[in-house]
């Protein structure tokens, strides 16, 4: 009996010390879908075997607006996660609010200032302090494309919104829904990024979206791009309000749906359903935007848990940073590493132009910050975009009225 308490007690005092020792991270995000899934759990996996364990904190939603809503509930009560999924403006305001722990140290340590791109940093790094970590850069101006139903209608990859109309007319008289979409705003937000990226070239999107010139915002080619998401708007199924991206891509996996326009998360979908790009599915830039990246990177911010920056803070910001997840993750998630040193060898065919058209962008000037993903504007702004968007994609505005309340929500914002 004493020998049976001894060991107890011993057993006991082991697992104090280990778990004081590895602490685990409470991680919020919003992959919930399959292939965010299988991308988190690349990370998940780099940690254990770290020996840090993770506590998980999903909150489901695409685009991660109700991840927000958790987060902002959790700050107010003083119990704060140890690592949030962030995006662009939204990372700024919580680090000016000093709610975010300084990850200089490690930054410093391994260099992120050399090797993180400079459109990344301007979020990633606020007054002269790192405070989040960046996991990728994804792009939303993409359509995805089901490479059999294209081939089976005898319709080439369009190049031009001619050409991506006049496909959509081809499905729709075969009974194929030409657009899978999810009505949800920040779905319709996405698509609008590629089509008034399309309409309005990179100056004007810059001076709409980024600068808000309302010469610009209300302008002529304003109209035009509201035109051209109503032409989307009637080729899209009859159950398209509510739907997740996740199930809209899955209408294209399964032939079900021609094209998907969505960031290049939509491909972490196809992979998981063991689809082959450019045998099952294609990946094309939406039509005239060629040049153009319109960026949205998931960051992961560390928040101040009360003092100094943690050391397994420390270590999941150094995990993520590491040039082997970034490989490792990216090809799995659909995004590019948000370091210019990785190789793209691990890539398949639409990681390596997402990686080409990354660094492409970049030097020509044409890599612009997502609207919808919170990479132009604070949240006032972006969602009072949404508004107007969704509003007259479900038909509350014609596009001249869309153009006038874009002008008027955008200035009330601002
Ligand atoms: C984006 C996020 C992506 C993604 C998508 C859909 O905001 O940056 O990583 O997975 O939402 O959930």
């Amino acid at each position: 009996m004493r020998r049976f308490l001894k060991t107890n007690m011993a057993i006991a005092l082991l697992m104090t010390a280990a778990s004081a020792q590895a602490e685990d991270v409470e991680v919020l995000h919003w992959w919930t879908s399959g292939g965010e899934a299988a991308a988190l759990n690349v990370l998940k996996e780099d940690l254990e075997s770290q020996g840090i364990g993770w506590t998980d904190m999903p909150v489901a939603g695409g685009g991660g607006e109700q991840a927000m809503t958790v987060l902002r509930a959790r700050v107010t009560a003083g119990n704060a996660p140890t690592a949030v999924q962030g995006l662009g403006f939204d990372i700024v305001d919580w680090a000016k609010q000093g709610a975010l722990a300084n990850l200089n140290e490690v930054a410093a340590k391994e260099g992120w200032d050399k090797v993180v791109p400079e459109a990344l940093q301007k979020f990633a790094k606020v007054d002269g302090r790192w405070v989040s970590a960046p996991v990728n850069v994804h792009s939303t101006n993409w359509v995805w494309a089901n490479k059999i139903v294209l081939d089976e209608n005898n319709i080439e990859v369009p190049t031009t919104w001619e050409e991506f109309t006049a496909a959509m007319d081809t499905l729709k008289a075969a009974g194929i829904t030409p657009i899978a979409h999810g009505g949800q705003p920040w779905q319709e937000a996405t698509v609008f990024d590629g089509v008034s990226m399309s309409v309005l070239g990179p100056d004007k999107y810059k001076a709409a979206f980024i600068d808000l010139d309302e010469s610009v915002l209300g302008g002529p080619e304003m109209k035009e791009a509201f035109d051209r998401m109503a032409v989307i708007r009637a080729n899209v199924d009859d159950n398209f309000s509510g739907r997740d991206w996740n199930l809209a891509t899955a209408m294209v996996i399964n032939g079900e749906a021609g094209f998907q326009m969505m960031g290049d998360w939509a491909k972490g979908e196809f992979l998981n359903a063991d689809k082959v790009p450019g045998e099952d599915f294609v990946c094309i830039r939406f039509p005239g935007t060629s040049e153009q990246v319109i960026f949205n990177a998931d960051q992961f911010m560390m928040f101040d848990q009360g003092g100094a920056v943690s050391k397994e803070q420390s270590a999941l910001a150094s995990a993520i940073l590491s040039p082997s997840f970034q490989s490792a993750f990216n090809v799995v998630k659909g995004s590019v590493p948000a370091r210019t040193d990785v190789s793209d060898e691990a890539f398949d065919k639409c990681g390596k132009k997402g990686i080409a058209d990354l660094a492409a962008a970049a030097e020509t000037g044409n890599l612009f910050g997502s609207t919808a993903h919170g990479h132009a504007n604070p949240a006032g702004v972006k969602n009072a975009i949404y508004d107007v968007v969704t509003a007259h994609f479900n038909g509350e505005y014609d596009s001249e009225t869309a153009v006038m309340e874009l002008v008027d929500a955008v200035s009330i914002a601002k």
